[in-house]
């Protein structure tokens, strides 16, 4: 039987599957594949928000494929700085994002932290830009394969999430969303288990109850991210406290991609009926 859920409709938290790109597809590619995944997307995935994050120079391209085609989509980003403007060669800032019609901008994922030497205080400089410009932030978390190890991971998840929530009103907690990625589990074709993942996301909702309250807890939506594919997606959401799922190399071709939606909405589904 396949893995079914019901507390999504308790709380009314709609899935999001987001498809991180990385640095993958040119603005050609990108028109192929939103296309090729929009023609495979039917009313059966509507109750499913999807969001796709394309690098930056495909962004324009991908806003006018939505906009243009009424796609059943919503663009996203996968990084910006935390300044409204001024001189940082290379990087890209939240209110030009705002322009191009993005909802959603990741914000801390692990390859930043560990590639780029983001560190927590950027990330909640950054995680108030992307809000302070009307967009919601992803905001990733997730331990390295030493600190689960050392059995470490709830302190590394809560050291990466209190400082944001910090910062945030009990109602800005409720539309945000929180990733969970084990760093060991990105992109090698070793997911966490659904269990793992399942406790992770509960205790991360723990720590947005403890910081802003019940409502915030329950309005939170919390991805699963890391080696996510068609096959196991329906695993993780089935899960009460994962509300949808980050997805890396399986969200890059569209068929791939569509079934992982596909997976995810049937669940839902089948727990409504
Ligand atoms: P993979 O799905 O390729 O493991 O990547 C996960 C990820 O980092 C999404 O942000």
């Amino acid at each position: 039987m396949a893995a079914t859920r019901d507390s999504v409709e308790r709380a009314g938290r709609r899935p999001l599957v987001s498809a991180n790109w990385k640095m993958h597809h040119d603005h050609i590619a990108a028109l192929h594949t939103v296309r090729d995944l929009s023609l495979r997307l039917g009313p059966s995935e509507q109750g499913v928000e999807v969001s796709v994050h394309p690098p930056f120079t495909d962004l324009r391209t991908v806003q006018l494929l939505i906009e243009g085609e009424h796609l059943p989509l919503v663009l996203g980003a996968q990084h910006c700085h935390s300044a409204d403007q001024g001189a940082f060669t290379g990087e890209v800032a939240a209110p030009m994002l705002a322009r191009l019609g993005v909802r959603y901008v990741i914000v801390g994922h692990s390859e930043r932290r560990q590639l780029f030497g983001m560190d927590d205080s950027q990330v909640v400089a950054t995680v108030q830009a992307v809000r302070r410009h009307g967009m919601v932030p992803i905001v990733c978390v997730g331990e390295t394969a030493e600190q689960r190890d050392a059995g470490t991971t709830e302190q590394r998840l809560r050291a990466q999430l209190e400082p944001v929530l910090q910062v945030l009103a009990p109602e800005a907690m409720a539309s945000l969303v929180v990733a969970y990625e084990p760093v060991w589990a990105i992109g090698t074709g070793r997911p966490a288990s659904h269990v793992d993942a399942s406790d992770a996301a509960a205790f991360i909702r723990s720590l947005v109850a403890a910081a802003g309250g019940a409502e915030a807890a329950a309005g939170v939506r919390i991805q699963y991210g890391g080696s996510v594919s068609a096959a196991n997606a329906a695993d993780f959401v089935a899960e009460p406290d994962v509300d949808g799922l980050l997805v890396g190399g399986a969200s890059l071709q569209a068929a791939e991609f569509a079934e992982v939606i596909r997976s995810v909405a049937a669940c839902y589904r089948s727990a409504a009926s």
